[in-house]
């Protein structure tokens, strides 16, 4: 089967290899990948940025695809079933935060980036029949992400002003979509005049270029202010959310694409009751429920580029360049 392998070589360390069909094991089954979406962790990965990083692994956390082998103990049922991978492994028992052997798929378990991957029987959903394939795998990891970060921790509701930061993202168009479909009054911030005129055709309130000097001040003046703002970029951006927060707002932040903050404006964070709140991907319950949101409210993920397997390379390298808005998706 192909397969897109990370290797010890220092110019490219990606290569699509020829390597055997997998066969599932106990409680395993092999999913025939339709497609497989791309995230910001399969870049931080190839650029050798990421904890835990095994060479000869196959890189992907998101698939869509046909069960096509059931290794022992697996219910009949899901032999030829269509379904989502949940890209949890080993969350554990505590809903809050993730055990100590908590991993994602695709580093250092073998992922979706190949024809087949194998997979444990309960990290199976079927797939929405209203989601394309390629819709289908933009939505694990990201909208994971994007459901614990705008719900368990934004507790957003119909009544909350909310700014989505970076809003072109994988993760963020997804906290955008999920934001609007329960009613918030949602703006966006993006650094391109294109992605930011397509949130506003998508019912964003205000569209923000995080580039522009004095951007929060105008944000300011034109929202009264934000109860939420949801950010993965980190850097001093943090500190222009200060000043844009309502008193006793939340910032939600699940990354720190351009760095750390130089500093903290912590005397403006305390005297206006403002939490700085960090999330992850997010629990298994957490996986079912944004599933049923999605279906529920016939929401379509954004997707940048969909282009074949064997074109990879060249997703990555538009996503790390952030030139097309939500996510990159790889065809099989
Ligand atoms: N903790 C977790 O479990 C978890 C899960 C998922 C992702 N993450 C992390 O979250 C980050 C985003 O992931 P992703 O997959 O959504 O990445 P992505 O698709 O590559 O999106 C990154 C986006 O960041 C925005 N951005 C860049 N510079 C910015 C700035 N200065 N201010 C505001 N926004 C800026 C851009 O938005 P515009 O194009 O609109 O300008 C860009 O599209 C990554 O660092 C990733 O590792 C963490």
């Amino acid at each position: 089967m192909k397969a897109l392998v990370l290797t010890n070589q220092t110019d490219e360390p990606l290569e699509i290899q020829d390597l055997p069909q997998p066969e599932p094991g106990k409680h395993e089954v092999r999913v025939a990948v339709k497609a497989a979406a791309l995230n910001r962790r399969d870049q931080w990965i190839r650029e050798g940025k990421y904890p835990n990083i095994q060479p000869n692994t196959i890189l992907g956390s998101d698939g869509a695809g046909t069960v096509d082998a059931l290794g022992a103990g697996v219910a009949t049922h899901w032999k030829g079933k269509d379904v989502l991978i949940n890209p949890n492994i080993d969350w554990g028992e505590n809903p809050e935060v993730q055990s100590s052997s908590y991993q994602i798929l695709g580093m250092p378990t073998n992922g979706t980036l190949a024809e087949y991957v194998i997979v444990k029987q309960d990290r199976l959903i079927e797939k929405p029949s209203f989601l394309s394939w390629e819709e289908a795998a933009s939505l694990p990891l990201a909208g994971l992400t994007a459901f614990r970060a705008v719900f368990t921790h934004g507790d957003i509701t119909a009544d909350k002003k909310v700014l989505v930061s970076g809003a072109g993202g994988g993760v963020a168009q997804l906290a955008f979509l999920f934001a609007k479909a329960v009613g918030a009054q949602v703006s966006v911030s993006s650094g391109r005049e294109s992605k930011r005129q397509h949130f506003i055709k998508a019912g964003a309130s205000f569209a923000y270029d995080y580039r522009q000097e004095g951007w929060t001040k105008n944000a300011l003046k034109d929202t009264g202010g934000f109860d939420v703002i949801i950010d993965s970029a980190g850097g001093n951006g943090i500190n222009d959310f200060m000043k844009m927060m309502k008193p006793a707002g939340r910032i939600v932040f699940y990354g720190a694409t351009v760095g750390l903050p130089p500093n903290i404006d912590m005397y403006r964070m305390f005297w206006n009751q403002i939490t700085l709140q960090g999330s992850t991907m997010g629990n298994d319950e957490e996986f079912m429920q944004m599933v049923k949101f999605v279906e529920q409210h016939n929401l379509h993920p954004m997707l940048a580029k969909v282009r074949p397997f064997e074109k990879a390379l060249k997703s990555f390298d538009d996503m790390k360049k952030g030139s097309g808005l939500g996510k990159y998706v790889l065809t099989f």
